[in-house]
């Protein structure tokens, strides 16, 4: 499983997400499509996207009944996209089903990771709106175990959480980490975060970065930055 830089192209049409990508010539960086340009373009901007030669992390975070989930796994799935997620609060067996749906007839599949506890949700909301009494930090790690035990391939954590996410289900279990920031720019919103350097010591597989690269005055030189800060 090779490192990776993933671009969060968190844009609100196509339009705007190809006047981005097309800044990149030659390179065809790995980019997440989320829920608001899905919702906002349909299946056909992953097709676009696809077509011009980008790996795909399709980042919806399905959670719903198992057969459900399989099923609308098996639509993605031909889609052709790289990496799919869903929320491990879902069960095991959704998880499991996720996977079958996934597998195409080739025995081929997209990676699959879990969404552990969203880092919206502190220990008092998941305590008070939840009912979840145990600390924030073992909920996670409960949840990413209960991932790796129905086969996925990952989670989605916090650079902070990769180390330890390794240490519980093994190196080659994938992390995926958001709330990345260059040393010298902007936090923004993000609460905790890392630089892709720090993000690289501590394990992570791929980072996913949105503003430090989508917002920069020269998006390419921030990304080519990003790499090399992280892959070397
Ligand atoms: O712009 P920024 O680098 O903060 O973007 C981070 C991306 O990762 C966004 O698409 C955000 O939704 C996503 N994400 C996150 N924290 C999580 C899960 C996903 O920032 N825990």
């Amino acid at each position: 499983m090779g490192k990776d830089v993933i671009i969060a192209c968190d844009f609100s049409s196509a339009e705007q997400t190809f006047a981005f990508l097309d800044k990149f010539t030659g390179k065809k960086p790995f980019v997440k499509i989320g829920m608001e340009l899905y919702y906002a373009e349909g299946p056909s901007i992953v097709r676009e996207i696809k077509e011009r030669g980008h790996k795909i992390f399709l980042d919806l975070k399905l959670h719903d009944i198992p057969n459900t989930v399989k099923k609308s796994m098996n639509v993605l799935s031909r889609l052709g996209v790289d990496i799919c997620n869903l929320h491990a609060g879902g069960t095991v067996r959704m998880m499991e089903a996720a996977l079958e749906g996934l597998t195409r007839p080739d025995g081929s599949r997209p990676l699959l990771i879990a969404v552990t506890q969203l880092t919206s949700t502190d220990q008092e909301s998941m305590e008070n709106d939840l009912l979840i009494k145990a600390p924030i930090d073992e909920v996670v790690m409960h949840y990413a175990e209960n991932a790796k035990k129905a086969g996925l391939d990952g989670v989605v954590c916090s650079p902070l959480e990769a180390g330890k996410v390794h240490d519980r289900c093994g190196k080659d279990f994938i992390t995926v980490t958001p709330g990345v920031r260059f040393a010298d720019g902007d936090i923004g919103d993000q609460k905790r975060v890392m630089t892709p350097a720090e993000a690289n010591r501590i394990g992570s597989d791929y980072i996913v970065v949105g503003r430090p690269i989508t917002a920069a005055d020269d998006p390419v030189a921030a990304y080519e930055r990003c790499v090399k800060e992280f892959i070397g």
